[in-house]
């Protein structure tokens, strides 16, 4: 476990690299952002989607962090 902040207790977190898309930011099951991978987003570091028109790809990975 890891405190967050306050009381509040984080019990996971992991980084999903998906197929040919973002890194998506997990904590305790939740999605909490999508961050660019494919260098072509306008609004970094965070995806804007334009990994589809660029035709971004890449493998799947999961990364356990907590
Ligand atoms: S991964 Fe989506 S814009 Fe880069």
């Amino acid at each position: 476990m890891v405190r967050r902040d306050g009381d509040e207790m984080v019990n996971s977190v992991e980084i999903k690299c998906t197929k040919d898309g973002p890194n998506l930011v997990i904590v305790d099951g939740n999605v909490v952002t999508a961050m660019c991978r494919c260098g072509a987003s306008a609004n970094k570091p965070l995806c804007d989607g334009a990994h589809r028109k660029h035709n971004f790809k890449a493998e799947e990975k999961t990364i356990k962090i907590v």
